[in-house]
């Protein structure tokens, strides 16, 4: 090695010692007599000094030393002069009295500073420059969580006998609900490999191979739109087993999560046992199935109270079908018009038609049966009755000086916009606590659900879910009140792991890709391969997937999955760095049979 020793390594055992290190150069100090530099790499910052007295050749090269150039360095390891010490880094007791000093490589001015105190620089040219955004005490920092949470989760579950098995990234699409990424084939003119959306299929059939527990750190490529915690290329633990229930997996995924997060970031505060919700409550209390649970603010369903109001915005919903639904933002009752009209805009860029803001004024322990007419502070004020409005905050749990947040529209408009409402109010009044990991699983999801715009039935997740055993008869009576062994594991918002109990009987799996509208053919040119094997000996089996580059947000506090992979794409699928996705030469069309039309 070119060192003997990491510069983040060195504390006062190491006194008197003479050592080599190799780094960066992270700053640097000119004292006109003295120069200092710290000296980084992997594993910290060490203070360097240059002496004119003890290595003249040294000092003299190190003036002409920048930001980033490599180093090599032998020194003496020696106290740091009284009133001098740095307690906010680890070497800060210690400093290296240079005695040779050797540039392995000078460097560019770098195009932001790596120093953590800098203003972030702006993140296209840090993806464009990421290997120097990599050298930041941030990113670095997350690479190794990532390391860690990956290295857990393969020893916890070699320990549990399970087998790590490769499947192929060219193969042929798997339905996750989003657009494949194609591959020509030279071979097959016309013809094109996906890349696996998940290795749903693979793993089913594995199992079926006799593989009775299997696992994979598996990459999984999507082309669906981006959002923070979202890439079209992402990482999954994969994971299946035979001869299991949905309780032996929840159990497996709960005792997983629970050591992961007790091991990796035991500062961390999760609630235990991890809470179970039906999927039909969480639609209705928090309008969407991945609430943070850190927080209450839950929604309150108005459409009886609105069905009798005077006021036609709320009335001509319901007898168009729709709902009226609400949310409490508590102690907002003095937000500024300006503040409501952010929140109007906020509903409305989601799809609202309007947002029905009702100010509450008054002390808090003033009761709300005293509530007067002009205690209330409302845009609509005067379409809506005292006693309505008295009806409203009830159902709603509201209080004196609280917020009433109103929204009419269809049952998919009005959660959508009141889950991101309270998301947001939750975020404005800081309800959530930063350190607790509100881990939750959803649970008996529908095993179809109908799309009117195209008139048929789609599964919520994926189509190899099973029914529940008292549901198979229902899909031929009644499938939309039918419910999947299904389950998803959430966390402060985030779906972070799915899975279900497959169909491991050709007939029942028949059965629902013919109510998802395939025809017989089409079943058998896209599934067949699974069709077939469900023949041959399935066993009953089941599994789970969980979003990696999640579960490494969850313990680094990251918002945006760009923050926990280290060559991440931009929010529009591009590789600033490498320039992907990029044009080809000629001759590899043609190699592919391909000829680009022009648009
Ligand atoms: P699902 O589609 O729910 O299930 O995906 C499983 C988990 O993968 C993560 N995830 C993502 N992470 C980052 N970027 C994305 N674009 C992205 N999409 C999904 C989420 C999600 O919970 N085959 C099934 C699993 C199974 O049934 O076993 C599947 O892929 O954390």
């Amino acid at each position: 090695m070119l060192k003997s020793i990491s510069c983040g390594a060195l504390r006062k055992e190491n006194l008197d010692r003479e050592v080599t290190l190799a780094g960066w150069v992270h700053r640097r100090r000119d004292h006109g007599g003295l120069i200092f530099i710290d000296l980084r790499d992997s594993e910290g910052v060490v203070q360097v000094v240059f002496n004119p007295e003890v290595s003249p050749q040294a000092h003299s090269i190190a003036q002409s030393l920048r930001a980033e150039w490599v180093l090599r360095i032998r020194g003496k390891v020696g106290e740091r002069p009284s009133g001098t010490v740095n307690t906010n880094i680890p070497t800060g007791e210690v400093e290296v009295m240079a005695l040779d000093l050797e540039v392995l490589n000078p460097s560019k001015t770098p195009p932001f500073s790596v120093e953590e105190e800098a203003a972030e620089a702006d993140e296209l040219l840090r993806l464009k420059y990421r290997y120097i955004d990599l050298r930041r005490a941030k990113l670095r920092n997350n690479l190794v969580f990532r390391h860690k949470v990956v290295k857990f989760i393969r020893d916890f579950l070699s320990r549990r006998e399970f087998i790590e098995v490769e499947t192929p990234i060219l193969t042929k699409s798997t339905p996750e609900g989003a657009r494949d990424y194609l591959v020509p084939s030279r071979v097959y003119p016309g013809h094109f490999y996906a890349l696996p959306q998940s290795p749903q299929q693979m793993k089913q059939l594995l199992v079926i191979g006799g593989v009775e527990r299997y696992f994979q750190i598996a990459r999984c490529f999507r082309d669906e739109d981006l959002r923070a915690d979202r890439q079209p290329e992402f990482t999954q633990l994969d994971l299946e087993m035979a001869f299991v229930e949905e309780e032996d997996i929840l159990a497996l995924m709960e005792e997983l999560f629970t050591d992961l997060i007790e091991n990796i970031v035991p500062h961390k505060k999760l609630m235990k046992p991890f809470p179970r919700l039906s999927y039909g409550d969480v639609m209705a209390r928090f309008g969407t199935d991945k609430p943070d649970l850190r927080f209450g603010m839950k929604l309150s369903d108005l459409s009886d109270i609105a069905a009798e109001s005077g006021f036609q915005v709320l009335s001509k919903t319901i007898d168009s079908g729709g709902v009226v639904k609400g949310l409490v933002a508590s102690g907002c009752a003095n937000y500024t018009r300006r503040q409501l009209d952010e929140l109007t805009s906020f509903a409305q860029e989601r799809g609202a038609s309007g947002l029905i803001t009702v100010a509450l004024d008054g002390e808090p322990s003033n009761s709300l049966d005293d509530l007067r007419q002009e205690d209330i502070r409302s845009a609509v004020a005067r379409h809506l009755s005292l006693e309505e409005v008295r009806k409203m905050a009830v159902r709603l749990g509201a209080k004196r000086g609280d917020l009433l947040l109103v929204v009419a529209g269809t049952t998919r408009v009005a959660d959508l916009v009141l889950s991101q409402l309270r998301h947001e109010m939750g975020r404005r009044l800081e309800l959530a606590d930063p350190d607790l990991l509100a881990f939750g699983f959803v649970l008996n999801f529908p095993l179809l659900d109908w799309k009117p715009e195209e008139n048929r039935w789609d599964s919520p997740h994926n189509p190899f879910s099973s029914p529940k055993d008292e549901h198979i008869g229902l899909m031929n009576t009644d499938p939309g009140s039918a419910l999947a062994k299904q389950y998803d594991l959430i966390c402060n918002g985030m779906e972070i792991a799915g899975g279900s109990i497959r169909n491991h009987r050709r007939d029942v799996q028949e059965k629902i890709f013919g109510l998802l509208g395939h025809s017989k053919e089409a079943m058998q040119s896209q599934f067949g391969q699974l069709l077939d094997a469900l023949e041959y000996g399935a066993p009953p089996h089941g599994g789970f997937a969980s979003g990696i580059d999640r579960v490494v947000m969850l313990v680094t506090d990251e918002e945006n999955i760009r923050e926990v992979i280290a060559f991440p794409k931009t929010q529009s699928a591009a590789d600033p760095l490498f320039g992907a996705p990029s044009t080809v030469d000629d001759a590899q069309l043609k190699d592919l049979h391909l000829r680009l039309r022009s648009e």
